[in-house]
């Protein structure tokens, strides 16, 4: 008869990001964490949470970590490079996760990892680091973020530029930023009603004809971009409100209503 495991009661959980390997990399750090761990404390347990795609996220991984009676756990960020921005709203939003949930884990988010170079050591030292050097994350007070993220800014339209790895491949980085380039020599475009909102996205489907972004709206879908190309989109569709027909790929119909029934 095998004896059951013993209830994981301190867990470690690497928070990073799946867009490139879907997450292979930082599967294979939390294994060989978990064997360092593992061996100097068996009650430790290592898992990997996501800040992208499809997951999962943190607070799912802190709750599945609570339910299986883990007692305290230590979040370290894990991408490499750091995103500066986490430190913004991760520990208020995870205070908040806390309050709202009744947690009563203590929850400690440790400085992100600084380097790719021996990624494993630099978590294991992290982690086992003294946990109380780190505070509580309820000792943060609690928010989702900065107030600002709270309203829609003023805008009149949104571009969806498509980086997936066909797009990318194919210069849409390079594009991407001759298009912010030129889009900041106009004032208007960058406040108030007639601002454009850029997002980067990931696969939008015909990659053949990539790169290629889309205007809403307007429905409107450029491909095959080129430094001409953006210029004319900027120049033409963004500031005059003309579509640049000679570049458009293809442009949607308004959708009709569903039928009721
Ligand atoms: S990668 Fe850009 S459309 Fe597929």
């Amino acid at each position: 008869m095998t004896s059951p495991q013993p209830a994981p009661a301190r867990a470690i959980v690497l928070y990073g990001r799946a867009s490139f390997d879907h997450g292979q990399n930082l599967k294979a750090l939390a294994a060989s964490l978990a064997d360092l761990h593992t061996a100097r404390d068996a009650t430790v347990t290592v898992r990997t949470a996501y800040a992208d795609l499809s997951g999962p996220a943190l607070p799912a991984v802190l709750a599945d970590l609570e339910r299986a009676g883990a007692t305290e756990a230590l979040v370290i960020p894990s991408m490499v490079p750091a995103d500066p921005s986490l430190s913004a709203w991760l520990p208020g939003a995870l205070s908040h996760w806390a309050g709202t949930q009744g947690s009563r884990m203590t929850v400690r988010l440790a400085p992100p990892v600084e380097s790719a170079l021996d990624l494993p050591a630099a978590l294991d030292r992290i982690a086992a680091g003294p946990a109380e050097a780190l505070a509580d994350v309820r000792e943060t007070d609690p928010s989702l973020g900065k107030p600002g993220w709270s309203t829609i800014p003023e805008h009149g339209r949104q571009l969806f530029v498509c980086v997936g790895a066909r797009c990318l491949h194919r210069g849409a980085d390079a594009l991407y930023q001759r298009l912010r380039e030129t889009m900041k020599g106009h004032r208007a475009l960058n406040a108030g009603p007639h601002r454009v909102m850029c997002a980067r996205t990931s696969c939008l489907y015909p990659c053949n004809r990539g790169p290629l972004l889309v205007v809403q709206p307007d429905a409107v879908w450029y491909g095959d971009l080129t430094p001409e190309r953006i210029d004319r989109i900027v120049h033409g569709h963004l500031l005059t409100g003309h579509p640049s027909t000679e570049d458009v790929l293809h442009r949607n119909p308004p959708p009709e209503e569903p039928a009721m029934g």
